[in-house]
């Protein structure tokens, strides 16, 4: 039996990276997938593997910053699994600029793709949840960027900070329902979104206390303990996943 049989997690920006691995683990686990990205080639890729290991997985292109997309995303999955008990805000964007250089579109794009789709995703499942009784866990990708500052990453680091203080909002407003909700503050995980690979190792040797970057299944493992019924006593946290980053 696994630590999410009978559950349907829904998991936005499955297609690779962080949640990928979410979605695999996830399916390791017995749950039930109801995926997004814009990326629908990698995505299906994804779908398979995980109906591989025998759950259901259904992949939409779903652009998270959009209500009328995301409304579809959760109808499609409640349609199929019935309900939805634990959601994964983990699609996400980043770029490197210094802030006075900074674009309105730049802007306006990762605050709509970063913190919009946390709201669009939480509030929509949440209806969800409340029209049903469900006692749902929102799991949400914040940073360690919500908590240090980055140069050239003004525009990221605020959508992280807002994500984080959107997850402790939830969590205080509807734990009377036993809704939880919590984030995780990844520090430098291997993934696509990493802008530079001489920077990494630099900060491999010296900033991560731990010595090496994180892997995106550093992080799946934590998404599981906080969807799963193991962490029911927590809501509002935000869990560091960043090989000591935070101890400098
Ligand atoms: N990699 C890191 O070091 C790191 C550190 C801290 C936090 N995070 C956060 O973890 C999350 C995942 O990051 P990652 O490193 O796996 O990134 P990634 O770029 O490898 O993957 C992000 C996925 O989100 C999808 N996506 C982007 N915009 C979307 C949209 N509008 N609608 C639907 N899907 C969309 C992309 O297509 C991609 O598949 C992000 O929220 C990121 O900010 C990453």
């Amino acid at each position: 039996m696994g630590r999410l049989s009978g559950k349907t997690a829904l998991v936005t920006g499955a297609a690779r990276g962080i949640g990928r691995a979410i979605a695999l683990r996830f399916a390791a686990e017995g749950a039930n997938l109801v995926l997004c990205d814009l990326e629908m080639d990698a995505l299906r890729e994804v779908a398979a593997e995980a109906e591989s290991k025998g759950v259901g997985a259904l992949a939409r292109q779903t652009d998270v910053s959009s209500r009328e997309g995301v409304q579809q995303l959760v109808d499609d999955g409640i349609a199929e699994f019935g309900m939805i008990h634990t959601v994964v805000n983990n699609a996400g964007i980043f770029f490197n600029a210094p802030f006075e250089q900074t674009t309105d579109e730049q802007y306006d794009r990762i605050m709509a793709v970063n913190v919009k789709s946390v709201f669009l995703v939480s509030q929509i499942v949440i209806r969800h949840w409340l029209r049903r009784e469900i006692k749902g866990a929102i799991v949400n990708l914040a940073s360690i960027g919500a908590a240090v500052a980055f140069v050239d990453s003004s525009a990221y680091c605020t959508t992280k900070g807002a994500v984080a203080t959107l997850t402790r909002c939830i969590a205080l407003e509807y734990g009377p329902r036993g809704i939880r909700a919590n984030s995780m503050a990844p520090g430098i995980i291997d993934t696509p979104m990493l802008p530079s690979q001489e920077d990494n190792e630099r900060w491999a040797k010296t900033a991560i206390p731990l010595r090496r970057l994180g892997e995106p299944n550093d992080v799946a493992d934590v998404a599981l303990f906080l969807a799963s019924d193991e962490s029911r006593y927590i809501t509002g946290e935000m869990i560091f996943v960043d090989g000591g980053w935070m101890l400098n």
